[in-house]
């Protein structure tokens, strides 16, 4: 890990450097402010539209503080080079961006440079938002403009040299940017391609699912979606490398962008959770768009698999002793909300989601992070308020607990058990202190 964050810190070092050599080539020019835009030439049509592709694209997940007013920024990003904040986009002219011209607007979204000159940082999505059509971005920004405008200076980014020199951006925005709407791939279907524009483009999956180099950017090719990270947690492989031991279809897709749950793989908590949100939003046509092209980076001839039976099996293994220490701890402390019925139904229940968790993708998966996570803080903010929320485990299980539980869940399904188990509890129990969180 260390050894990682170094590699990455002397990588983005080099980026700085290589950027200094661009200084001459990137000066990017200020945009006037713009006067009254006339904010009464926006139609009913184009401001509800822009309204359904500002979910799409999260824009309130990050330019939304805690307890702060929709939009009006000062939301903390942290990364291994500090904390970015995010800005106001509201319409104020002082503090937002009252006074940036549709072309400003435009530029920001499209190549990452502010109405000023100055190049954004990459925690914006500008890689994917790029793709986004002159039609689409027009709304987006009639949206945004006829919204509230809050007065709202925000906490200012102040990164360390070298990343505080914004122009060094330029280097690897020419590693990482293809500016510019995507054409049509011509051997896919318009089905597919609306998928792959939403996904590639306001969805900006690959920002979290997608692993990155040692530059921060996003790998490519056989990697694309193929498992990332977000805030802490792991972003579960898109792909054929899926830990899920169910595959995915298209019903179950479909399920999970809708209500942020699927009965035979898990629950859309963490980051997660507020993506899911804004993908609820969407018409069935796009959500089937997407499911279509997300499917198409799976198996195709993936074999049907038994999801009831899967189920049935962990449940009725004998895999540890009855009065094993980690089946009590789940009886006690997981069983009321995790259980299935005997006969292996998936759980149908009235009361919120109840995750079948021995097909779990996070029980799956190779790392622990996920399960561990959920563990300790619980889930408070579920996708949809219905989903029900999980309680935190921080202060009843011991991190020797919280291994022995995970550990015998893992054996009962069938499943290796997590190595040095109760070494990561304690790692991401410290990641995870409240008194050490920043927002
Ligand atoms: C993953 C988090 C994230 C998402 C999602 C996101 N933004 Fe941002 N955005 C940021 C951050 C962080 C900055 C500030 C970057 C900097 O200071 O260099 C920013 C900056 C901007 C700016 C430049 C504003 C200024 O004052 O310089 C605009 C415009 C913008 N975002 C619009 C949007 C829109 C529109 C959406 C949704 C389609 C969106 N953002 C979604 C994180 C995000
Ligand atoms: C901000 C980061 C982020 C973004 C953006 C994001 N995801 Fe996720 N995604 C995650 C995380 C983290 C999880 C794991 C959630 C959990 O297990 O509770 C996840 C889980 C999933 C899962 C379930 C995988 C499994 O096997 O359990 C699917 C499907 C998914 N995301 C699809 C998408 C799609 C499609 C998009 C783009 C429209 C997207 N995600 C955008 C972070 C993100
Ligand atoms: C009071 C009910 C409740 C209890 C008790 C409970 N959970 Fe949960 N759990 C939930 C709910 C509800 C969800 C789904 C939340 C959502 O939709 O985001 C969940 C989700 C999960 C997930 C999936 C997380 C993900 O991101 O995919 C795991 C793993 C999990 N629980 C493990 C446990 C373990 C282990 C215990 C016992 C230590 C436990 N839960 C106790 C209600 C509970």
């Amino acid at each position: 890990m260390k050894t990682i964050k170094k590699i990455t810190l002397g990588g983005l070092g080099l980026v700085a450097v290589a950027g200094a050599a661009f200084l001459a080539v990137t000066h990017h020019g200020e945009i006037a402010p713009q006067q009254g835009i006339a904010v009464q030439d926006f139609s009913a049509q184009q401001i509800a539209n822009g309204k359904t592709l500002v979910a799409m694209g999260d824009c309130a997940v990050c330019h939304t503080a805690k307890n702060g007013a929709e939009n009006a920024g000062g939301f903390p990003m942290p990364s291994p080079f500090g904390t970015i904040y995010s800005t106001n986009i509201t319409p104020d002219p002082e503090t937002g961006i009252g006074r940036w011209s549709y072309e400003a607007f435009e530029r920001a979204m499209r190549h990452g440079i502010d109405r000023e000159g100055r190049h954004l940082y990459p925690a914006f999505p500008y890689t994917a938002f790029t793709r986004v059509t002159d039609d689409d971005m027009h709304d987006i920004y009639a949206y945004l403009m006829t919204q509230p405008a809050v007065k709202s200076d925000g906490p200012k980014t102040a990164l360390g040299f070298p990343f505080n020199i914004r122009r060094g951006i330029a280097a690897w925005n020419w590693l990482n940017l293809t500016p510019g709407p995507v054409a049509d791939v011509a051997s896919q279907t318009p089905e597919w391609n609306r998928g792959a524009y939403i996904a590639e483009g306001l969805g900006h999956c690959s920002a979290c699912h997608s692993p990155r180099d040692a530059f921060s950017g996003e790998k490519k090719g056989i990697f694309h979606l193929a498992g990332g990270s977000a805030e802490g947690w792991d972003a579960p492989a898109l792909t054929t490398a899926t830990a899920a031991p169910v595959p995915w279809t298209s019903d179950d897709l479909l399920q999970y962008f809708r209500t942020g749950a699927s009965q035979r793989h898990g629950v859309a908590a963490g980051p997660m959770a507020p993506v899911a949100h804004g993908l609820a939003q969407l018409d069935d046509k796009d959500l089937q768009a997407l499911t279509t092209y997300i499917l198409s980076y799976k198996k195709a001839d993936a074999q049907p698999v038994d999801a009831q039976a899967l189920v049935r099996k962990a449940e009725t293994a004998q895999a540890v002793p009855a009065d094993a220490q980690g089946l009590r701890l789940y009886q006690g402390a997981c069983m009321s909300c995790h259980s299935s019925d005997p006969q292996g139904q998936l759980a149908e229940s009235t009361f919120g989601s109840r995750p079948q968790l021995a097909l779990n993708t996070n029980m799956h998966a190779q790392s622990p992070n996920n399960a561990v996570r959920a563990v300790l803080e619980g889930i408070q903010a579920p996708a949809h308020a219905e989903l029900g929320t999980m309680p935190s485990f921080r202060y009843a299980l011991s991190d020797a607990q919280i291994a022995v539980l995970l550990n015998t869940m893992r054996a009962q399904y069938g499943l290796q058990e997590w190595p040095d188990l109760k070494q990561t509890v304690a790692k991401v129990r410290a990641e995870t202190d409240p008194a050490k969180a920043h927002h």
